[in-house]
């Protein structure tokens, strides 16, 4: 997809997918500086490991706990951080990596474009407290739901994070377990349902989809899980994480860029690469 958003905006630029092991981040970061990159992506399992790799932290890193994104600055003549691609003619007398984070607007983003959602005052259930749900929940409260339902394997997760969210946003009413009633969002921010065989991330004797307006899936591969496929069945609106994917890279094509991103191109280079057409 950036390549695409690349192309169509005439921009002589790439984005190249490098395999680095945890123990050479440090390396490969300040190995890209070197040779100048724009930026990187970073994604599992990175993305917690960078926060503390990066010279700086944007505001959204410190928000959401993660950098996806990492933008390289050069300071110019005058002492003034700017962006790498501002240094064509001459060069900077440093450089530093900035982090940021996308994917928590990405998420919002998705369930507003692709759910429809309204997502202050309504009542959600989070399926998965690990790297994905902790940023799912956190962006949940920031987006002012009225209560947040958590569930995960490891409660002590849930909980832990429960405890944290509803510290950061008082207004929010935070319980662990499922919920009475019915819900405006179920969100599965697990990694159930990316092999086949994989069993639903809830206990269906304790929820039924049914109660649920709407939900989402932050897997894009396969388009629908069994939790989707169910979803839709019980009669909720339905939609896979691929919007989330595009929204974090647009954001991210605009950090490195400076331009607005083609979100319809990439989007559709996106869908055509994952789903063939
Ligand atoms: P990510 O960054 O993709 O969120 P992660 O941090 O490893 O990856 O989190 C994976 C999530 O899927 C967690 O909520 C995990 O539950 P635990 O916290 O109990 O590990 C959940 N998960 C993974 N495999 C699971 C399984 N077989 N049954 C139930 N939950 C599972």
């Amino acid at each position: 997809m950036q390549n695409a958003a690349f192309a169509v905006l005439a921009l002589n630029w790439r984005y190249l997918a490098f395999e680095v092991p945890p123990e050479q981040l440090a390396t490969a970061i300040a190995g890209a500086a070197a040779m100048r990159f724009a930026g990187l992506n970073l994604t599992v399992p990175h993305k917690l490991l960078a926060m503390q790799l990066v010279d700086v932290l944007d505001e959204t890193a410190k928000t959401w706990g993660a950098v996806n994104t990492i933008q390289f600055q050069g300071k110019n003549p005058a002492g003034v951080w700017l962006p790498l691609r501002d240094f064509e003619s001459h060069s900077p007398s440093g450089i530093r990596s900035v982090g940021f984070n996308t994917d928590a607007d990405g998420f919002a983003n998705s369930l507003r474009e692709d759910l429809k959602i309204h997502l202050p005052g309504s009542r959600a259930l989070l399926l998965g407290a690990g790297g994905a749900g902790r940023a799912a929940a956190v962006k949940l409260a920031a987006e002012k739901v009225s209560e947040l339902y958590l569930i995960n394997r490891t409660e002590a997760k849930a909980a832990a994070l429960a405890a944290e969210i509803q510290k950061q946003s008082p207004q929010v009413t935070v319980h662990v377990g499922y919920p009475p009633g019915k819900i405006d969002l179920v969100v599965n921010a697990t990694s159930l349902g990316m092999k086949a065989g994989d069993p639903l991330a809830f206990d269906d004797h304790k929820f039924s989809l049914s109660r649920a307006q709407a939900a989402y899936d932050v897997i894009y591969r396969p388009a629908e899980t069994p939790f989707l496929a169910l979803a839709r069945a019980a009669g909720c609106r339905t939609a896979n994480g691929l919007g989330m994917l595009v929204h974090q890279g647009a954001k991210a094509f605009e950090i490195w860029t400076g331009r607005n991103a083609p979100f319809g191109v990439m989007r559709q280079a996106v869908e055509q690469s994952i789903y063939g057409h």
